[in-house]
Order: structure tokens, then sequence, then C-alpha cells
């Protein structure tokens, strides 16, 4: 579904990312784990086409996306939930999930509503309160529902454990798992490894802009190398 071949993405004259290959089939979850600055947020902007790719190709069903306009993107079935929510705070939560719908022709928006509160009801209950004033674990429920508002097939998820009480994370992650059962293929970007892997079906290693590793979830999981660089004391 989505092939990623030979990225290079650059920050001025930083190369963030140094000839990227990764790829996403139809159904899967596939988890991308790394340190803090190892580029992983970076990939999936590179998607999005924000930053453009200087070098490869982002294939996405054939297509390559690196010559697609940002707005173009969404309407062809990617949505993202990004690093650090980025919800609207002075908006309800029903207007940020408004919001998430402007790329469709609104046609099913009663139904994409209901779906969302359905798979979030704490949603529901906060349908008038300001995004601003939700607390973080409802903030990233809205920023994945609205993600969800554009109908992706492909949904990009960054870090969406950051700061979670481990209650709410594993919440989240049922949820995940729940919205991939229904039929959406997840790309999913964590520093939580444990539960990543333990979620996704593969898995893929990223260390200072290039991919090191891949493997199976579970694979992943009983890698030594892995278990003391992203797991020793971190899934207690
Ligand atoms: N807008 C920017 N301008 C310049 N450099 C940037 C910019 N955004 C990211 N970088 C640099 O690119 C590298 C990769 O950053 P990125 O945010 O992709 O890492 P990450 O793997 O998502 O890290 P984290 O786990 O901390 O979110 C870092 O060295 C970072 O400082
Ligand atoms: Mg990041």
């Amino acid at each position: 579904m989505l092939k990623i071949q030979g990225v290079h993405t650059f920050y001025g004259q930083i190369e963030a990312l140094k000839g990227v290959d990764l790829e996403i089939k139809q159904g899967e979850i596939v988890t991308l784990i790394g340190a803090n600055g190892a580029g992983k947020s970076t990939l999936l902007m590179t998607v999005f086409g924000k930053p453009k790719a200087r070098h490869g190709r982002i294939l996405y069903e054939g297509r390559d996306l690196t010559r697609v306009p940002t707005h173009e993107i969404v309407r062809l079935g990617i949505a993202q939930s990004p690093e650090g929510r980025r919800i609207f705070a002075r908006m309800t939560v029903f207007e940020n999930l408004q919001m998430g719908a402007l790329c469709t022709d609104g046609s099913t928006f009663d139904e994409d509503v209901r779906m969302v509160f359905d798979l979030f009801p704490r949603l529901e209950e906060r349908r008038t309160q300001r995004g601003g004033t939700l607390s973080g674990g409802e903030q990233q429920m809205l920023a994945i529902g609205r993600a969800l508002m554009s109908k992706p097939r492909l949904l990009l998820l960054d870090e969406p454990s950051l700061g979670l009480a481990p209650l709410v994370v594993r919440q989240i992650f049922d949820i995940i798992k729940k919205i991939n059962q229904a039929g959406v293929t997840v790309f999913l970007v964590e520093q939580n490894a444990f539960h990543a892997l333990k979620l996704a079906h593969r898995g893929y290693v990223m260390v200072n802009g290039v991919i090191t590793m891949s493997g199976t979830g579970k694979e992943l999981l009983d890698n030594p190398e892995i278990r003391a660089a992203y797991l020793e004391g971190g899934h207690a």
C-alpha cells in the first residue's frame, strides 16, 4: 500500500533521513520505533510532503506522493494524528471533528461522527467542551478521532501514547487495534516500544535517519539488542 524507497529528507543542511526504505501492506499495523531525534516524525511528515523528500520515492497504491501537493494527499485516503496532537484549543470537540471532515463531501458526516463517538464515548460526553481544556488522554482521543473523520484507508499516528498514564495508554492501543480491525491500515510511530511491538504485525527500527532493523513485532520484541536499547525497564 505504501512503499518508501531511498528517501532522503533535509532541514536546510541537516540530513534528517538518510535513505529510508520501508513498506506497509494493506491491513497491517506497522510500527516504527527509535530514540529521540532518530527521524521518526520527519518520516511521517515526509509522507505528507512537509518537508518534501529531496531524493527517493514514496509510492501510495502505486502513485508517487512526492509529486502530490499535501492537501491532495488527504483526499487520497491518508490521515495523520501528529506528534503533540495539535488539536484546535479554542474549538469544541465537535468543531474539531468537523475540521477533520473538511476534505470530504460531508454526505456521511453524521455516520462518521457516530463512528468516532462509538470508539471514544468520552468525546461524546465532552462534545461541547473546548479542545484546550481536555485532559491529555482526551486530547489524544480527539486527535485520532479528527483524523478518522476524513475516512482514511491509511492512518499515520505519531506517538499517541506520549505523556499518558499506563491505563490510558492501554485504552488508546486497544482502540488502535479496533480501528485496524475495521479495515484501516495503521503506521504507528512510538517511543513506547513494548506496547507498539506487541500490537504491530511488523516493525522497523530507526537510528539516525536510517532503518537498522525490521521484523515481525514478536521478532523485534524477542531481539536482545532491541530489548537492551528500547525495552529494558521501559515496559513495567
Ligand atoms: N523543523 C526542523 N528544523 C531543523 N531540524 C529539525 C526540524 N525538525 C526536526 N529536526 C531535526 O531532525 C532530526 C529528526 O527529528 P524528528 O523529529 O524526526 O525525530 P523523532 O525520531 O521524531 O524524535 P522524537 O522521538 O523526539 O519525537 C532531529 O535531529 C531534529 O533536531
Ligand atoms: Mg517525533
